[in-house]
This record gives structure tokens, sequence and C-alpha cells, in this order.
């Protein structure tokens, strides 16, 4: 293992990882045969647990047919299909979709696309506005736009202050930002409504209702990162719907299921116009190796027709309503707790008293991975509630009955 860099990890003394042997619905199978509900849906990604014999299948056939083919100059029918697909579950006129490898590559893809969308107008807006604590990535503009110091102090004050970061929710210091720099200021990026790695905060729907109103107001574009809340994470397919609609949307981790690192960034009409001239100049000159790779894009298909056909946002629903069972845990060390459809959250005041946490969710059989003073829940939607209530009673008792002296 010592040729291995692992992420987010001092590797002089890193706790040895657990060596997983293989995955099989909800659980991961350790090498010496330790069985773990996987809490987290490996970052978020992998909703239909794993070894779903149907995306295996869809996958395997793929393969026959070529593992990968180039976009630039060739297409081909999983790409066709996966688009058509999502452009059909995706609001009014988010229809084009450029595909690429990662979330952080999706976000890049966004940024870029906002600020030639107006050099294509012969603007020069280059800023961004973010919220406080947002995280949409670690390549370097999305590290820019995100404004989390736990993950980027390293970076930060090497970057280029292209950016305003404004709390969520505070309508009245968006339009002051806008107000008085929107002349220079490309976007407005967000993760709407549930804000991840900056510690699964939820917001207001309506505050993004009227955010949308005021970028079409000052004329920046509205780009939502969903590469987290996508795919049901929130209890609905995608934050934005018919009533909310961003000019710019960013999906990735459960785009496959979680099979395979692929992200997609979907412009509406308005943006993709811009660059629809008889001018190669105005052409978006960006192309990842791997975009719409057919796998992926064969992977993703699947993955969207069973979320369909069984029905998940009612299975979230469900989730949800164990979720929020966590409500129940009472400990003077807790700030807070946060649910929201597929997602639950406890937040200390001090991460003393997750200490031993993970391996005590481990000889529970549960794999979770706290962070910070975070302990939270993203289990892949198919978890059965016999599952899922063995989760939060493993919780509770760390709190109210292991720890509750911890003060
Ligand atoms: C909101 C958001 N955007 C972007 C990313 C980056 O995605 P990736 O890790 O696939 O690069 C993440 C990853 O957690 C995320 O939560």
């Amino acid at each position: 293992m010592k040729n291995i860099w692992f992420p987010y990890t001092q590797m002089k003394n890193m706790t040895p990882p657990l060596h997983i042997d293989r995955g099989e619905g909800v659980y991961l199978y350790t090498k010496d045969e330790k069985k773990l509900i996987d809490t987290v849906s490996s970052w978020w990604s992998t909703i239909h647990g794993y070894n779903n014999l149907e995306i295996n299948n869809a996958i395997k056939d793929q393969i026959d047919k070529g593992s990968h083919m180039m976009l630039g100059g060739l297409v081909h029918d999983p790409v066709i299909k996966f688009s058509k697909k999502l452009a059909s579950i995706l609001p009014k006129d988010l229809d084009h979709c450029f595909f690429s490898d990662s979330g952080s590559v999706g976000v890049e893809v966004a940024l870029k696309m906002a600020v030639q969308y107006f050099s294509n107008q012969g603007m020069k807006k280059t800023k961004f506005i973010s919220y406080k604590d947002s995280y949409h990535g670690d390549t370097w503009k999305a590290m820019e736009v995100g404004d989390d110091p736990d993950y980027h102090k390293a970076f930060k004050g090497n970057n280029t202050p292209s950016n305003f970061y404004v709390t969520p929710d505070n309508i009245n210091e968006l339009e002051e930002v806008l107000k008085n720099n929107s002349k220079e200021i490309a976007g407005f990026i967000v993760e709407p409504i549930l804000q991840g790695a900056g510690g699964f905060k939820i917001h207001s729907r309506e505050y993004l209702k009227k955010a949308r109103i005021l970028c079409d107001k000052y004329d920046i574009l509205f780009i939502f990162d969903e590469v987290a809340t996508g795919f049901g994470r929130t209890g609905n397919l995608f934050v934005a719907d018919e009533d909310l609609v961003p000019d710019i949307i960013i999906l990735g981790k459960a785009l496959t299921g979680g099979y395979l690192g692929h992200a997609v960034t979907v412009a509406n009409d308005k943006v993709y116009y811009e660059f629809y001239s008889d001018s190669v100049d105005d052409s978006f000159m960006h192309g990842p190796t791997f975009m719409g790779n057919p796998l992926a894009c064969a992977a993703g298909l699947k993955s969207i027709e069973i979320f369909q056909r069984e029905n998940y946002i009612e299975k979230i629903k469900n989730i949800e309503t164990i979720l929020n069972r966590l409500k129940e845990i009472k400990h003077p060390m807790i700030k807070e707790i946060r649910v929201i459809g597929g997602c639950g959250c406890i937040e200390v005041y001090d991460n003393k008293i997750l200490k031993g946490f993970k391996e005590y969710c481990y000889e529970n059989g549960i794999w979770n991975r706290t962070f910070l003073n975070f302990a939270y829940l993203m289990p892949p939607y198919i978890i059965t509630e016999k599952e899922l209530s063995h989760v939060i009673n493993t919780f509770k008792r760390w709190f109210c009955d292991v720890n509750k002296d911890v003060l």
C-alpha cells in the first residue's frame, strides 16, 4: 500500500484504511469478511448500492462493443441516448449536455462556459459569486469559487481574488454585491438547498427563486452545482425544476449510479446559442479525453431507468422519515441535527465526542466516516428500514450510552 497516496489524509500517521474485498447491495465486505452497511454511498455516489446486476450487464454489453471512443469527430449510441434522456428529465430548456470526467471538471466547464458566454458578446465578466463555506471540488478554479478553508487553506491567498462569497438565504446581501459589481460578474454558483462538504447546511428554496430573478436583472448566469444534490439526495430528482431553472446545471457522483467517474454540465438555450455562430472563435474549446465515455453513459442510462421504474422518490421519502429519528438523540455536545431527503447530519460542538465513532460503527457492522464536527448519513437508496434503523440506533447509543457523560 505504500505506493498509494490517499486523499485528505496525513500519510505519516494515517489509520490504515479498511481493505475491501467486494460490495453487494448496501454492504461492503472487508478482506476478512466483515460485513458493513455503507452509510456514505462511497462519497454519495452509489445510490443503488453495489453490484447491481442490471447496471453490471449494461456495462458488460457495452464493453463488448467498445469501452471508449472519443467524442471529437465521433459519436455513439450510448451518448446519444444518455444526453437525450438527461435533457428529458431536466426542466425546461436545460438541453445541451457537455460531458466530463468528474464533478470538479464539470464545475470548471460551467465556469468557463459562463465567462465565454459573455466574452462571445464582447463583455469581460470573469468573477463569480458563491456561498460562504461552499465546496465545488478540488481543481483550481473550483477551489477558488469554493470557500472551504478546511480543504483548501494551503491555496488560499494564492488564488486571484475573483470571487464574492455571500451568506446563503440573505437576499439583500446578494443584491448589494450585484448592484456594485455586476459588470464584472459572470455567474452565481450555488449548491442549491443542501450545502454538502461545507457542513450539510440546509437552505431555502424561496431564496433561490428570488436569486433567479436577481441574476436575470443584473445579467449574470445562475449555476446550480448539483453534483451532490442531483438524483434524489434532497428528496426531489433535482433541486432544479420547472419553477426554478438555472442557466447551467452540473451533475456528477450518482450520474452513473456511482459506477464510473463522470459528470455533465448542461446549459440552457440562452447559453448554448451564444456559442452557436458562424465564427470558430465562438466555439467552446474544451474536450476531456473521456467525455461521454460509452460505459459511463450505459451505466447512467440504466441508473436513471431503475431510479424511475422503482420509484426512488418514494424510497427517499421513507428514508427521510426514518432519518428524522436522529432528532430523538439528545446530548449537550450536539449543536444541531439536520435532515433532508436522503441526508442526515449531526453537528457537534466539539469533535472530541466523535473520536472513536468510526471504530464503534465498525464494531456494529457500519461503515461511516465523520469529518470535522459532522457525523452524517447519505446511504444508498436501497437501504431497508431495518438496516437504517440499526444505523440510527447505533448513532443513538454512541451519544446516549457510550458517551453520555462526555461534556
Ligand atoms: C457540490 C460538489 N461539487 C463538486 C464536487 C466535486 O466532485 P468530484 O469529487 O467528482 O470532482 C463535489 C464533491 O464532493 C461536490 O460535493
